[in-house]
C-alpha cells in the first residue's frame, strides 16, 4: 500500500455457502487451484496490508485450519451466530481495538476478484480525508445488490435490495461491498448499526447513512463489476473462475508471452512464464509451474509443480508431474510422464515414456517407450542416467539403477544391474532365426 498510513483487513467469512451444496466451506472452493479466502489474502499481501483479520463462521474447523496452514500470521475471528455483516465485522472488535494504525478495510471472502489496485483505491480516499469509503458498480442488471442513494457526487446511504421502494430499485449504482474506514470512527459507526429491515440484520452497509447522520463524510469509488463478483453457487464459482483465467491470460501476453489460442489456456494462481514463451493451444498449469524464456509449451500438455528452464520443449501431449525440473534446451515430447525428475540440458525424451524418480544427464537420448520402473508396491527406488547415455526404444530400467556415462541399453531391455560408463548392457533374450520354417509351416497345415 502507498500510504505512510497503517492498514487493518478484516475479511468477512462466515457464510455456509448452503448454494453450493457442497461439504466444504463456501470460502475453501477454489479457483486457478487456490481457495477463494487465498484469493483475497493474496490481494492484501500484495497491497502490503499491515494486519488481516478473518471472520469465520461457528464450527468452520476447516477454514481456521486451512488459514493456519497457509496464512499463519492472519488473526481469526468467530462469529457465533449469522447476524449480519456490521455484527460479523464486529465480531473483530478486538483486532479493531488493539489496531494502532489509521485505515481499517473490510471485505468480503467470497469476492475472491479483488486486486490490489482496488484497496489502493479506498485506502486513497480514506488518505483525502473521507471517513469512510465504499466500493461501487454500474450494472444494467443491479438485482440483489444494495443500492447507492446519491445526492449529487454525495454518497447519502445504502438501500438493501429487500428494502428498497420501487423508484430506488430502479437505481443501477450499487455497493460492491469492499470498504474503508478510518481507525478514529469505525467503532462508534458499527456500534450505532440497529437490525431495523426486512432481514433482521445487523447491515454493515448501514454505516453510510449514519456516518453522515453524524457529520462524517462518505465517499464512493467506482470499480469494475468483477472485482466485486460474489460467489454463493457452482455457477457464479465458474463465472469467476473464468474471469480469473482472462485475466490471467492477458497478463501473460501484456507481459511478452505467445498464447496461440488464449481461451483454450488454463492458469494457476502462481504458474509464472517468462518472456518469449510459447504456448500452443489446449495447455492446463497446475500450482507451482515456472517456464523460462523462449520455451515452448506445445499442445495438449498439462504440467504441475514443474519448473522449465529456457529454451526446452515440452509436448505436444506431454505430462509433467510434481518434482520435474527440465534443464535448458532439453526435450520433452508426446506422451511423455515425468515425476520427481530432473531432465539435464540438452536431453531428450522424445516419445511414449515414463521417467518417475529419475536423474537424466545433460543430453542423454531416451528412446521410445523406456519406462523407469521405480515402484515396487512398497518404496519408491530411483534411476540415474548419466550424461550422454542412449536407451533403446522400449526399455525397462528396473530402478534402483545407474546407467553410466555414455553407455548404451539395446532396445528391448530390462535392466536390473548398474550399467558401467560407455558399456553396452543387453537385457533381452537372443534371437533365434529358424531358416525356411515358415513356410514349411504353412505347408504342414495346408496338408
Ligand atoms: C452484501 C451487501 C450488498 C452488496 C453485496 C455485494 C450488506 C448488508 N449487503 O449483500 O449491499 O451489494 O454484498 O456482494 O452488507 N457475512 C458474515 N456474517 C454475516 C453475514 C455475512 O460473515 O452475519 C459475510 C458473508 O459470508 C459474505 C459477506 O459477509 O462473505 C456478504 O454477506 P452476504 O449475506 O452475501 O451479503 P449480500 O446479500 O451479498
Ligand atoms: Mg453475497
Amino acid at each position: 500500500m502507498s500510504t505512510s498510513r497503517k492498514t487493518l483487513a478484516i475479511v468477512l467469512a462466515a457464510g455456509q455457502g448452503t448454494r453450493m451444496r457442497s461439504e466444504k466451506p463456501k470460502v475453501l472452493h477454489q479457483i486457478g487451484h487456490l481457495s477463494m479466502l487465498g484469493h483475497v489474502l493474496k490481494a492484501l499481501s500484495d497491497a502490503s496490508v499491515d494486519k488481516t483479520a478473518v471472520v469465520i463462521g461457528h464450527n468452520a474447523d476447516l477454514v481456521r485450519t486451512d488459514i493456519a496452514a497457509n496464512a499463519p500470521d492472519v488473526d481469526v475471528f468467530e462469529q457465533t451466530e449469522r447476524l449480519g455483516t456490521a455484527h460479523a465485522v464486529l465480531a473483530a472488535r478486538k483486532a479493531i481495538e488493539a489496531f494502532d494504525g489509521d485505515h481499517i478495510l473490510v471485505l468480503y471472502g467470497d469476492t475472491p476478484l479483488v486486486t490490489a489496485d482496488t484497496l489502493q483505491a479506498i485506502s486513497d480516499g480514506l488518505e483525502d480525508g473521507s471517513d469512510v469509503v465504499v466500493t461501487g458498480f454500474h450494472t444494467d442488471e443491479p438485482g440483489k445488490y444494495g443500492r447507492f442513494i446519491m445526492d449529487g457526487e454525495r454518497l447519502m446511504a445504502i438501500r438493501e435490495a429487500k428494502d428498497a421502494t420501487e423508484s430506488e430499485l430502479a437505481i443501477t449504482f450499487c455497493n460492491g461491498g469492499l470498504k474503508g474506514f478510518t481507525r478514529e470512527h469505525c467503532l462508534s459507526i458499527l456500534d450505532r448499526i440497529d437490525r431495523n429491515n426486512a432481514q433482521g440484520e445487523y447491515y454493515l452497509t448501514d454505516a453510510v447513512e449514519i456516518a453522515n447522520e453524524i457529520g462524517l463524510s462518505v465517499s464512493a469509488v467506482p470499480i469494475s463489476e468483477t472485482e466485486v463478483l460474489g460467489v454463493n453457487d457452482r455457477a457464479q464459482l465458474a463465472r469467476a473462475a473464468d474471469l480469473f483465467q482472462q485475466r490471467r491470460r492477458m497478463d501473460a501476453m501484456v507481459s511478452g508471452v505467445t498464447l496461440e489460442a488464449p481461451e483454450t489456456v488454463f492458469f494457476a494462481y502462481d504458474t509464472q512464464l517468462a518472456i518469449d514463451v510459447t504456448v500452443e493451444p489446449n495447455v492446463v498449469f497446475g500450482p507451482g509451474v515456472s517456464v523460462g524464456s523462449g520455451s515452448q509449451i506445445r499442445a495438449f500438455s498439462h504440467l504441475e509443480g514443474t519448473r522449465v528452464e529456457t529454451g526446452a520443449v515440452i509436448g505436444p501431449y506431454a505430462r509433467l508431474r510434481p518434482g520435474t525440473v527440465v534443464h535448458n534446451g532439453a526435450k520433452i515430447g508426446n506422451f511423455v510422464e515425468t515425476k520427481k525428475t530432473t531432465v539435464e540440458r540438452g536431453a531428450k525424451i522424445n516419445h511414449l515414456s515414463y521417467v518417475g524418480d529419475a536423474r537424466v544427464g545433460e543430453a542423454a537420448n531416451i528412446g521410445a517407450g523406456t519406462i523407469t520402473c521405480n515402484y515396487d508396491g512398497v518404496s519408491k527406488y530411483q534411476t540415474n542416467i548419466r550424461a550422454g547415455a542412449f536407451i533403446g526404444s522400449n526399455s525397462a530400467l528396473v530402478a534402483p539403477v545407474t546407467i553410466g556415462e555414455g553407455a548404451f541399453v539395446g532396445s528391448g531391455s530390462v535392466i536390473t544391474d548398474d550399467v558401467p560408463d560407455h558399456a553396452l548392457a543387453l537385457g533381452r533374450g537372443r534371437q533365434v532365426v529358424k531358416q525356411r520354417w515358415a513356410s514349411a509351416f504353412r505347408a504342414k497345415r495346408k496338408n
